[in-house]
């Protein structure tokens, strides 16, 4: 089995390791050097290129779970199969802990006040009041939804099919989101991006929401349309908001989110693709695949995840 690897920040030789813990005869090919004739590709946002010079691949692994950027060029008759959690479930539920604590407990206030040696205890909101909205229940999002449970507060979770999740209010559609955002004091957004996710979180999206409510960004920047998301916030509509994805990254220095006092930037690194515990995935599905056998994460090329 021949395998070519692609991807602008990963380093071979360490996912090649990695990989060999679970099978050892695996070896990686540096996409550039390696001659036609590969089974498989590993890869993060390949240029089509790779395509083009691999014209036997039989499958495509992406070493993420938003596969946006690899539909782009991925031959549309070539199973594509994205990573599933693979532990960045866990750490964008930790995102997601840091921010609305942050914001609940007025942690930022308290840091300003420090600075200016001043005392002035603020009255604790009731946790009742503060409904988190999660759009996207799939893998990243169902455990999102889970940790804010466990945190206290009540959730609503937004899908595109109607199954209700226990212990959580559920609503899908574009009803669904009508019906949803006026109770969301924190906006989550983990959908993946789609011609029907693209610039969803626009002006109406953000006026439906309360007034002085939150926006946490962990899936595209695509999905949010910048303009919009700063006039609300200027307008006083938005309370804050926490980025970590954009429409170009890196976020260009002159962006205006830089320096927006109610920002928080982060650079992409709410759910960092841990190593080891995806090449495990990738090893086991790879060799599910090799030997005819079903694998979970094959995107719908028509549903675009
Ligand atoms: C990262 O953004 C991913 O999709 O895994």
């Amino acid at each position: 089995m021949r395998v070519v690897f692609y991807s602008q920040g990963e380093d071979m030789q360490q996912w090649q390791a990695a990989l060999a813990r679970h099978m050892p005869d695996i070896r990686l090919e540096a996409w550039e050097a390696a001659p036609a004739g590969a089974d498989y590709a590993i890869a993060w946002k390949p240029p089509a290129l790779l395509f083009q010079q691999q014209p036997d691949l039989k499958a495509m692994f992406a070493l993420g779970a938003g596969v946006d950027a690899l539909i782009a060029h991925c031959p549309a008759t070539l199973p594509l199969i994205r990573l599933e959690d693979s532990g960045m479930a866990t750490q964008m539920a930790d995102y997601a802990t840091r921010m609305i604590l942050d914001w609940f407990y007025r942690d930022a206030d308290y840091r300003q006040q420090q600075k200016q040696a001043k005392w002035l205890p603020y009255a604790l909101d009731d946790k009742q009041q503060w409904p988190i909205g999660i759009l996207g229940l799939g893998q990243l999002g169902s455990v999102v939804a889970q940790r804010c449970q466990s945190l206290g507060f009540p959730v609503h979770g937004w899908r595109n099919s109607p199954e209700a999740i226990p212990g959580m209010t559920t609503h899908w559609g574009g009803a669904g989101l009508q019906e949803m955002l006026p109770h969301c004091k924190v906006l989550i957004n983990l959908l993946p991006l789609t011609p029907q996710t693209s610039n969803l979180i626009n002006r109406d999206v953000l006026d439906r929401l309360p007034k002085g409510a939150f926006l946490i960004n962990m899936a595209r920047g695509a999905q949010v349309v910048d303009e919009d998301l700063l006039a609300a916030l200027d307008r006083g509509q938005l309370a804050g908001a926490a980025l970590d994805v954009f429409r170009q990254e890196p976020l260009p220095a002159t962006h205006p989110f830089w320096s927006h006092p109610a920002i928080r930037v982060t650079p992409h690194v709410a759910g960092i693709t841990p190593l080891h515990d995806a090449a495990e995935q990738i090893a086991n599905k790879l060799q599910a695949f090799d030997a005819g056998k079903p694998v979970s994460g094959l995107v719908d090329r028509e549903r675009g995840y």
